[in-house]
Parts: structure tokens; C-alpha cells; sequence
């Protein structure tokens, strides 16, 4: 089955392209991201962990991450799906490489921007309380103002998008997950995507290349 990997710097678009491979393609999302904001939101030991690094837009350990993967790809067991947000270093990009086995990772999708893009859209940027779904105040507005069109709770603003955090998070991302795009470079799984554009034709692009 398909594994296919979503990857940019904070705000280049993963999780909105990935809820459209979800929607329109069937994908199942293996978000690392998302994952730990639900144990954050339910107070888990982990979570508790591992708030105050994400907060400050550092790395959360790779031993965590390694369990955090596991898992999830224990719940969705042989299903066609696209990780966003790991791996982010190259010691998860091995770990990956040796948890998926010989079937291993089928692309690579790169979405490249420009910083000063990224940070209008992380300033702006806004979330279902409840199921994550990605918001914008300007380029992707609820029905009703402040409330998810899906489940009708609050939108709210992630922490990490405060502005330090967000000069740090796209720091890290230049110095660990930069990197990553060589590695798959090398194999042959790296394709580039235009991400400065309307969602819709981002996601055109994407989709002809994962479905080839
Ligand atoms: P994570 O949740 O993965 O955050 P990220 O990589 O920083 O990426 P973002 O979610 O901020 O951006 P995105 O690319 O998904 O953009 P989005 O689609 O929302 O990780 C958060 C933290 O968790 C990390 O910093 C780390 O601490 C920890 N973590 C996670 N995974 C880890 C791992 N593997 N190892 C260690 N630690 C880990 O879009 C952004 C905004 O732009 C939205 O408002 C959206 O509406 C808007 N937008 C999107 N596309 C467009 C478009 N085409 N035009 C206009 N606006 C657009
Ligand atoms: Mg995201």
C-alpha cells in the first residue's frame, strides 16, 4: 500500500494538503504533530512531557517519536496513508526506513516556500479545539466566524504560533529537517511542489504526481 510523505517547513501547507489526500483520496493520516497536541489536550503523561518543547518550537526526543509512530502505524495497519511532520531528522528518517521494512516509503512530496510567506500564515492561522481542522482568518475563514464548520467548537490559536516560537521552529527546521529532502533525494523518492500558490492548485499538483 501507498506511504507517501508530506514535508516543508512550518505553515508550508502539510496539513491542509493532507486533509484534501484524506477527503478526496482516502488517505489516513499519520500527523506526529497532531498526535502529540491530543495527548497534550488529554493530559497524558506524555503530554505532559512534552508541552513546554513544543510550545517553544523545539524537537520533542526521538525515543518518544519512535513509540509515537509505532503505534500509529499499528492503528492503521495496511492502509494506503501519508505521514506530515515525521520524519524531521535524519535519525527518524532511518527509524522509518527500518520500522517500514522492504515495502519502505513511496514518495516524497516536498512543499517549498518562502519564509516571509509562512509567517502570515502561521500568524493567522486557526484550529478546530476538537479536531484539528486548519483554519486561515483571511485565506480559509469558517462559516461562522471563530467556529469549525465540521464540529462547531472553538477555533483557537496554537501556541507555537506565536511569533518566537515560530523564528525558532523554522530555525530548526533549516538545520534538522532540511536535510531529510537530501536523503531522499538520493533515492529517488523526492518530488518537488510549488507551495506559494492557492490551495486548490497545490493540491492539483500533488495529486497528479501521487497518483503516478
Ligand atoms: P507540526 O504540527 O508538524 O507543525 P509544523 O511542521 O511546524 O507544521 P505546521 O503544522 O505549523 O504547518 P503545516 O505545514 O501543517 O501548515 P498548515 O497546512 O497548517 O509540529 C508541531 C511541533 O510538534 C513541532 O515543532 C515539534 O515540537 C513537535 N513534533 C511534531 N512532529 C515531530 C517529530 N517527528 N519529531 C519531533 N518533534 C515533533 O497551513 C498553515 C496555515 O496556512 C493555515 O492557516 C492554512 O489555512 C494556510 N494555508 C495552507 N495552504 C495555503 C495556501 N495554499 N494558500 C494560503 N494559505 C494557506
Ligand atoms: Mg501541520
Amino acid at each position: 500500500m501507498q506511504k507517501i510523505i508530506l514535508i516543508g517547513a512550518p505553515g508550508s501547507g502539510k496539513g491542509t494538503q493532507g486533509e484534501l489526500l484524506a477527503s478526496r483520496l482516502g488517505f489516513k493520516k499519520i500527523s506526529t504533530g497532531d498526535l502529540l497536541r491530543e495527548e497534550i489536550k488529554n493530559k497524558s503523561e506524555m503530554g505532559l512531557k512534552v508541552k513546554a518543547i513544543i510550545d517553544r518550537g523545539d524537537l520533542v526526543p526521538d525515543d518518544i517519536m519512535e513509540g509515537l509512530l509505532k503505534s500509529a502505524l499499528t492503528a492503521h495497519n495496511g492502509a494506503r496513508l501519508y505521514f506530515d511532520g515525521y520524519p524531521r531528522n535524519l535519525e527518524q528518517a532511518a527509524c522509518l526506513d527500518k520500522v517500514l521494512g522492504a515495502e519502505g516509503v513511496s514518495g516524497v512530496f516536498y512543499l517549498k516556500i518562502e519564509d516571509e510567506v509562512l509567517i502570515s500564515r502561521l500568524s493567522g492561522r486557526r484550529v478546530c479545539s476538537e479536531c484539528q481542522r486548519i483554519y486561515h482568518v483571511s485565506t480559509d475563514k469558517p462559516r461562522m466566524a471563530g467556529k469549525c464548520d465540521d464540529c462547531g467548537v472553538a477555533l483557537m490559536q496554537r501556541p507555537d504560533d506565536r511569533e518566537e516560537s515560530v523564528k525558532h521552529r523554522l530555525q530548526v527546521y533549516a538545520r534538522e529537517t532540511a536535510p531529510v529532502l537530501e536523503h531522499y533525494d538520493a533515492k529517488k523518492l523526492l518530488h518537488t511542489i510549488q507551495a506559494d500558490d492557492k490551495k486548490e492548485n497545490v493540491y492539483s499538483a500533488l495529486e497528479k504526481l501521487v497518483r503516478k
